[in-house]
């Protein structure tokens, strides 16, 4: 069957993973493509739409990021957001100019309700504007749709050409209608079914793994993160034992966290495939003694990773495929996708193995947001916990370690976290916060328990808000939250006397704590 598409075209905006992801969540999928796509691949694809995004270029001047008048004569309805509406503008005759100052932040918008656009979204609302330049004369055969007190053309369309331009940020929550708008455009102009559902996702993949994979072998590395396990399940329920799962334990995972993962994808677990999990918790530590420059120790953990997999590969024998949990994310910031490449080759635990003897990859969320994977990882029934774990790192408590690794600080670690973990959960907020975890610094200082002096370890607590992950903000937590989690580290985990609450973003900071 094939699937109803939405383009995403990527004049390198910030937010054009946003833009897709609202577009899903109205159940209509679409992809992100570089601005400099070829427009008979466009053809090819025939999308039912087209979503041109905000850049930083100027587009009437000279190589800003462009593209062919002809994209506006396929008959296939065209948005263009922030710059995208601009040079959609400027491209079909209107005038685009320098502002006087920067309008940035929210901004009282007024539209006109006849426009399909703008059909059932309130008159007067907020929007979202990030722009020097701006439209003072819609293009000829536009009317204009929508104003805000410092823009003649928030919006205008030419609704005969299915042609839209959008001058603010429909895709930020700031704009309050914004998702009404994306969603009027993609299901009443665009006319798609919105069928974009996860459980007919499963079906379908499913359907192909077990059309693809045949009576082959299949090897996956679980991490017992949830794009791993969410693709270690999807493969077992398509093709059952032909599946195994290796699951590597370097002794910096969370506590229990080894055993958690057993217990779910082990031989008294849930799922029907083979499973192995390596206990190389002492051959980590022994590779880290002495190590203390963060990123030695993260090539030293990733290495590591790929010698045990490979080992481990080996007893095995020839494989046909190789499971990877790649994400929609990952194939944009890696540059396949859209124009703002971010590249984040750390975020891999180590690459590909060399020495696995198999044929092909097989990468079954490749087309998902993260919140998608959830969802299909509840649809496929992996328990709540699992699905909604946050982020954690490949080289996990490695990078929450600062200065040398030893097994007597990744218990510290351990033990900290997981009480800070539990308090968060007491407290409701385990699904407010972005990321949050605790770090165990390299700072020793005097303190005093009962009549004793002590000279001990300071834990630092991090727990950030963020939206992608390249920003991010300090939760403000209730102090009596952070009091409580200060008081049980400090009784209950030995080599503790001191506890930190992290208040840097990122930039400058980092989320991690390495
Ligand atoms: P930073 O510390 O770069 O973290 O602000 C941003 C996000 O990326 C995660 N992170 C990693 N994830 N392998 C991963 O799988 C890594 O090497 C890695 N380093 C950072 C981090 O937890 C945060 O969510």
């Amino acid at each position: 069957m094939k699937r109803e598409l939405v383009i995403v075209m990527d004049f390198g905006g910030q937010y054009n993973q946003l833009i897709a992801r609202r577009v899903r969540e109205c159940n209509v999928y679409c992809e992100i493509y570089s601005y400099k796509i070829d427009i008979e691949k466009i053809k090819e694809m025939n999308p039912k739409g087209i979503i041109l995004t905000g850049g930083p270029s100027s587009c009437y001047e000279e190589d800003s990021a462009t593209y062919s008048k002809e994209l506006f004569e396929l008959g296939i309805p065209v948005l263009g957001l922030c710059y995208g509406a601009q040079l959609m503008q400027h491209l079909l005759g209107g005038k685009v100019e320098r502002a006087s100052v920067r309008e940035y932040g929210k901004s009282e918008l007024t539209v006109d309700n006849s426009s399909v656009i703008f059909s059932n979204v309130k008159t007067k609302s907020t929007c979202w504007m990030s722009h020097f330049d701006y439209i003072s004369q819609a293009a000829p055969g536009f009317t204009i749709t929508a104003t805000t007190p410092d823009c003649p053309v928030a919006a205008c369309e030419n609704k005969e050409k299915d042609l839209y331009a959008i001058q603010f940020h429909p895709e930020v929550l700031h704009t309050e209608e914004g998702t009404k708008m994306l969603s009027n455009f993609v299901l009443n102009v665009c006319h798609c079914a919105g069928d974009w559902r996860m459980d007919s996702f499963v079906e379908e993949q499913i359907k192909a793994i077990r059309e693809k994979v045949g009576d082959g072998k299949v090897l996956c590395a679980l991490s017992g993160g949830v794009d791993s396990s969410v693709a270690a399940v999807l493969l077992s329920k398509a093709i059952g034992n032909q599946l195994t799962c290796v699951f590597v334990d370097h002794g910096l995972l969370r506590k229990n966290e080894g055993d958690e993962v057993e217990a779910v994808f082990g031989p008294n677990g849930n799922y029907e495939l083979n499973f192995i999990r390596v206990n190389a918790q002492q051959r980590y530590y022994d590779k880290l003694k002495g190590v203390t420059e963060p990123e030695n120790k993260r090539k030293i953990i990733g290495e590591e990773f790929i010698r045990v997999f490979e080992e481990e590969a080996k007893k095995i024998g020839a494989v046909d495929f190789l499971v990877q949990g790649t994400i929609y994310p990952d194939v944009v910031e890696s540059g396949l996708g859209g124009e703002s490449a971010v590249i984040k080759s750390h975020h891999n635990v180590g690459g590909l193995p060399d020495h696995v003897d198999f044929r092909e990859i097989i990468e079954p969320l490749r087309d998902l947001f993260k919140d998608e994977v959830r969802k299909v990882g509840l649809e496929l029934g992996i328990p709540e916990y699992l699905v909604f774990r946050q982020p954690f790192p490949g080289p996990g408590l490695g990078i929450r370690i600062i200065g040398e690794v030893t097994e007597e600080k990744v218990r510290i670690v351990q033990d900290a976290d997981a009480i800070y973990r539990e308090e968060i959960a007491k407290a409701g907020l385990d699904r407010t916060i972005g990321q949050y975890f605790a770090a165990l610094t390299n700072m020793r200082s005097v303190g005093v328990m009962g009549d004793e002096r002590t000279y001990d370890y300071a834990v630092a607590l991090r727990a950030v808000n963020t939206i992608d992950f390249m920003t991010a903000e300090a939760a403000q937590i209730p102090y009596d939250v952070l009091n409580k989690v200060m008081s049980r580290i400090i009784n209950e985990v030995r080599g503790v006397n001191r506890v930190f609450y992290d208040i840097t973003s990122k930039p400058p900071g980092t989320i991690e704590f390495e």
